[in-house]
């Protein structure tokens, strides 16, 4: 199908198939929390088989994994509000070179309503999950740091002196955001070990963002064209950080899971687990990667020293 077919598709299936026209989430659920289950797949715990995290006893064990579920929940949010819903109402307002208009327009409007109602859907997991564990508030609040693709966006802009170079960098993040979260949502939504309202959240989460993945490849294909040769080129120069700060782990972040739930090895654990080479410090976004090279290869990007 041509992008432009794509894109019209989308937008006139928007009030039937997104998740807040629909009316499909609800905010009290209908299955129950399980207490039993965990809220966080043990298999991405990254220290599972530390001795110091085995020798844990059961009450801090699940602790560990409510607030790995928050932290897990905080990134997606992030990424919605900090990367994505800026970097589209960004390409709206005609920031770049691209000029949007008409249903390509109102398609990423679109969007951008959906991404915030994301961030409502995830509010209220956590919340589910504070009411159900009995966690406090102190407590939740100390996961107070940005997520790490977010720290190295502002690293990356703040190396940028121009407005429209940091426009154009939070663009980049944007179009790695929108084609990688649907496969980093499915890691959670598959897991039959987790909470089964989880499950199902981030499944409605994840077929808006299947739609957005086609939806912002093709209009950034069409668009790609109309960026100044100065403009592709810090989107070119961009692209790398982009792929490393959306796939790398967030070590800082799964330490402070392990000090907020009472781990007092947190530390130490957390550098265990760095210098074992047989624990990846990546996440594996393989598909999106090969979607995102796909996307390069269409807008002649040369991707021979990116992937
Ligand atoms: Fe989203
Ligand atoms: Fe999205």
């Amino acid at each position: 199908m041509q992008n432009a077919s794509k894109v019209n598709l989308h937008f006139s299936d928007w009030k039937n198939k997104s998740i807040v026209r629909s009316g499909r989430f609800k905010e009290s659920p209908d299955e129950l929390f399980d207490e039993n289950l965990t809220d966080y797949p043990d298999n991405l715990l990254p220290f599972i088989g530390h001795p110091a995290y085995e020798a844990l006893d059961d009450r801090i064990k699940s602790r560990i994994g409510s607030f790995a579920w928050i932290a897990w929940n905080k990134r997606v949010v992030d990424t919605e509000e900090l990367i994505i819903g800026p970097a589209l109402a960004c390409l709206i307002a005609n920031k770049t070179d691209i000029t949007l208009k008409g249903i390509p327009k109102m398609a990423i409007r679109q969007a951008i309503v959906d991404e915030y109602f994301h961030s409502h859907m995830h509010d209220i997991a956590v919340g589910i999950t504070i009411e159900n564990r009995s966690l406090s508030q102190e407590d939740v609040e100390q996961l107070d740091k940005p997520a790490l693709l977010y720290r190295r966006y502002q690293e990356v802009a703040s190396d940028l002196p121009e407005q429209w170079q940091k426009d154009i960098a939070l663009l980049v993040w944007c179009v790695i955001g929108e084609l990688s979260i649907y496969e980093f949502l499915t890691f959670v939504s598959k897991d039959e070990t987790v909470q089964p309202a989880s499950r199902s959240l981030v499944g409605l989460h994840e077929r808006d963002e299947a739609v957005h993945a086609s939806l912002i490849q093709a209009v950034m294909e069409d668009n790609y064209q109309y960026l100044s040769e100065e403009q592709k080129s810090c989107f070119e120069a961009c692209l790398p950080y982009g792929l490393s700060a959306f796939s790398a782990v967030d070590w800082v972040i799964w330490q402070d899971v392990l000090r907020i739930s009472g781990v007092k090895d947190s530390e130490q654990i957390i550098k265990d687990v760095i210098n074992d080479s047989s624990i990846s410090n990546t996440i594996p976004l393989n598909r999106s990667f090969v979607r995102i090279k796909r996307f390069c290869e269409n807008v002649g990007i040369s991707t021979e020293d990116i992937f």
